[in-house]
């Protein structure tokens, strides 16, 4: 908890830091980064400091846990720091670095506010990151401790078994133990981190969802290839780094680089009936969950809810109707924004995503996993029809600035 003193000098603070919040991360970059070239170039994604997504996600993290000291919400303070535990867990993220952080971080907030950081406000917002950092560090020492690695050693070689096309733009990778020794089990819904060596140098680290279930001695991951694109302002996107690495040039006994699955997007074991949306390559996370509902037989009523571009686009989609079918309560919903010369049927539409005239029990707990404006609009009408804030579960294929936004 925070001293008195300094919960009034947070209180007074907290509006001139909070406009000043962006500026004073992305200074914070460049100044880690010009004396750590090393963890610009083999730690952080490049692709997110070049878009400002990491940027804006440690900014609201840091402006929520503040406003939350304030108004204490725990749940909230929770969502919020097991979402970055997690992250920082499947990158190996180790207690001294928060000292960097630190470093960086307090001369961003000098810098950029100048005289207005008497010692007072400095010592208050000291003990703020200070807070945030030794919270995250003894969840981060939980989730190591669980994964039976020292911390940060989350790292391990796997060899490719399989490679598969699962549409046009996505390959799935079937991994496996190099020496036999079995691979870690994870929870449905979890993803590992694989780190890859590109012709520059760097060593660029992404996430990738488990798209089987546990149960299987070896792991899959499903990853769709970024294009180029060009933007609304005509400025051209580059192509994804890692992703294209991936479909380009990983196949069948090749050797990959990856971490002990973390994540807190997991089923829940409870017998609340399930909702499972996804769009595009959301899909992996629910691939891994209905996979274990399947395994498992789980008696559970669950609608599986799915949208893409078109059917030719949708990675895993035969195997997705193979799980419905295997269990005895569940029914699937699919929109696809083509249909091409097919003509629409039950539960098979034409168009984007609506929730409309689907039923949904009150006390459904759903899961979401695609872009963010699609997940907001679907929070936003499963709200309408009654579910709790509280069982709308998601994950985002990004440095997430949703959990820290206001509710
Ligand atoms: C928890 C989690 C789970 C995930 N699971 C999956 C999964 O199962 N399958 C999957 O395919 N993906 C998944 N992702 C996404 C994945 O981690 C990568 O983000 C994705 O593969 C893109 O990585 P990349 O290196 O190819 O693209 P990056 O190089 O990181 O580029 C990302 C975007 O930034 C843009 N960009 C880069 N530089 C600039 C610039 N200078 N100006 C403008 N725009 C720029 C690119 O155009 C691109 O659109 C997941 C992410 C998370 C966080
Ligand atoms: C109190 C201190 C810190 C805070 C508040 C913080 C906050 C965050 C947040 C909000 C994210 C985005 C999580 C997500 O949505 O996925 C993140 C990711 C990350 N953090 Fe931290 N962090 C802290 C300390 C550190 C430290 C010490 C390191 C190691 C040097 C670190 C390295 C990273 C990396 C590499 C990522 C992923 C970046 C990316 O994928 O673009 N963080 N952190």
């Amino acid at each position: 908890m925070l001293s008195a003193t300094s919960k009034e000098t947070i209180r007074a603070t907290l509006p001139a830091v909070g406009a000043a919040i962006d500026d004073i991360t992305t200074l914070f970059y460049r100044k880690m980064f010009t004396a750590h070239p090393e963890l610009e170039r083999d730690l952080f994604n490049r692709g997110n400091q070049k878009q400002g997504g990491q940027q804006k996600a440690l900014a609201g993290s840091i402006a929520a846990f503040a406003a939350l000291q304030l108004e204490p919400d725990q749940a909230r303070v929770d969502l919020i720091l097991s979402r970055i535990a997690n992250k920082h867990a499947s990158l190996g993220v180790k207690p001294d670095q928060y000292q960097i952080v630190h470093k960086y971080l307090f001369e961003a907030i000098v810098e950029v506010l100048g005289a207005a950081v008497t010692a007072e406000v400095a010592t208050a917002w000291d003990e703020l990151y200070w807070l945030m950092a030794e919270t995250l560090i003894a969840m981060e020492a939980g989730l190591y401790r669980s994964a039976g690695v020292a911390a940060g050693d989350v790292w391990r070689k796997v060899l490719v078994r399989e490679r598969r096309h699962e549409s046009a733009d996505t390959v799935s990778f079937v991994l496996t133990s190099i020496d036999g020794t079995p691979l870690p089990s994870f929870s449905p819904g979890q993803y590992l981190s694989v780190g890859v060596h590109l012709e520059d140098g760097a060593r660029q680290i992404r996430q990738y969802s488990l798209s089987s279930a546990p149960s299987n001695a070896d792991w899959r991951i499903t990853v769709k290839r970024v294009d180029a694109k060009t933007l609304p302002d005509g400025s051209q996107a580059p192509a994804g780094e890692v992703s294209n690495f991936l479909y380009r040039n990983v196949f069948e006994g090749d050797v990959l680089e990856v971490t002990t699955p973390f994540g807190d997007l997991v089923l829940q074991d409870d017998d609340a009936p399930l909702l499972l949306i996804s769009a595009g390559i959301g899909c992996t996370p629910m691939m891994g969950m209905l996979s274990h509902l399947a395994d498992t037989a789980d008696p559970r009523a669950i609608s599986v809810l799915h949208a893409d571009r078109s059917p030719s686009s949708h990675a895993h989609r035969a195997e997705l109707a193979e799980l419905v079918d295997r269990l005895p309560f569940a029914v699937m919903h699919r929109w696809y924004e083509d249909l091409g010369a097919r003509s629409p049927e039950d539960r098979l539409r034409e168009g984007r995503a609506d929730l409309g005239e689907i039923t949904i029990a009150a006390d459904t707990r759903a899961y979401l996993c695609g872009p963010l404006p699609f997940m907001l609009g679907m929070r936003e009408a499963l709200l309408k029809k009654g579910v709790a804030a509280q069982n709308i579960h998601y994950e985002v294929f990004g440095p997430d600035s949703w959990a820290a936004a206001p509710a």
